[in-house]
């Protein structure tokens, strides 16, 4: 009978990404977060081999038409028909290969289709505004979808929120999930959006935001833009704390 053999598997831990890469949990300008922010210390958990082990996201869950918002229904959207495609890369700049990539947007007037939203906007019968994907070996993912609208929300008066689309990215296993969004260059919103600005590095917004690219442009058929996500390090994406409740 063989002598039992310590469990040497080391599990990952959390690194912190450098101050003012994140919003802090109370960002008074962005007002519900005065109610849902916590008021005591974080207690930081280790992860454990739950969380680092399954389920595993795999191929069979994705659909053929799942990353192509424009054909998921008999007709096409309105709005611009856009290409939004990147890479997920880890902080050494290698690629996160298989990784689950979801997206939730507005339609081209701005609005969800989701049950509280209700601003006058017209819903499009031929745009839900939800993608998923998986990246492939080099960590690339690319969605077809149409430029979502600006929208407006009642944080303060006459408040609009930018252009954006909302990104999900899993890892291995269910628990690790990060979330951030996705901007558009040059928006004029930007200036007035405390979300937006609630990231006190400079440098760290602006990795929110897109980058038009001419090459990625299809002719006579779509723009281009290039979103990289990486997870961690001093070029870490900027991640959300919880998904946003601005809708
Ligand atoms: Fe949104």
């Amino acid at each position: 009978m063989g002598t039992p053999t310590r469990n040497t598997q080391r599990l990952p831990q959390y690194l912190r990404d450098p101050d003012g890469t994140h919003p802090p949990l109370d960002s008074p300008c962005y007002g519900s977060t005065a109610l849902r922010h916590p008021k005591q210390p974080l207690v930081l958990l280790p992860q454990m081999l739950t969380e680092v082990t399954g389920p595993v996201l795999g191929p069979g869950r994705i659909g053929e038409l799942d990353n192509d918002l424009t054909r998921q229904h008999a007709g096409e959207p309105q709005g611009q028909r856009i290409i939004v495609t990147g890479r997920l890369l880890d902080g050494d700049g290698r690629p996160v290969r298989n990784s689950l990539v979801e997206i939730w947007q507005a339609n081209a007037g701005g609005r969800y289709r989701h049950a509280l939203d209700r601003w006058p906007s017209p819903l499009d019968p031929n745009f839900d505004g939800v993608g998923r994907t998986l990246t492939d070996h080099d960590g690339r993912y690319e969605f077809t979808t149409i430029k979502p609208g600006a929208y407006p929300w009642k944080n303060h008066d006459n408040a609009w929120r930018p252009a954006h689309i909302h990104f999900s990215v899993f890892g291995s296993a269910f628990t690790q999930r990060l979330v951030t969004q996705m901007y558009f260059p040059d928006d004029p919103l930007f200036s007035q959006d405390p979300i937006f600005n609630s990231i006190p590095d400079e440098k760290a917004r602006q990795r929110m935001v897109s980058r038009f690219d001419l090459s990625r442009t299809v002719e006579q058929w779509a723009l281009g833009f290039e979103f990289d996500i990486v997870l961690r390090g001093r070029d870490a994406s900027v991640f959300d704390d919880e998904e946003e409740d601005d809708e």
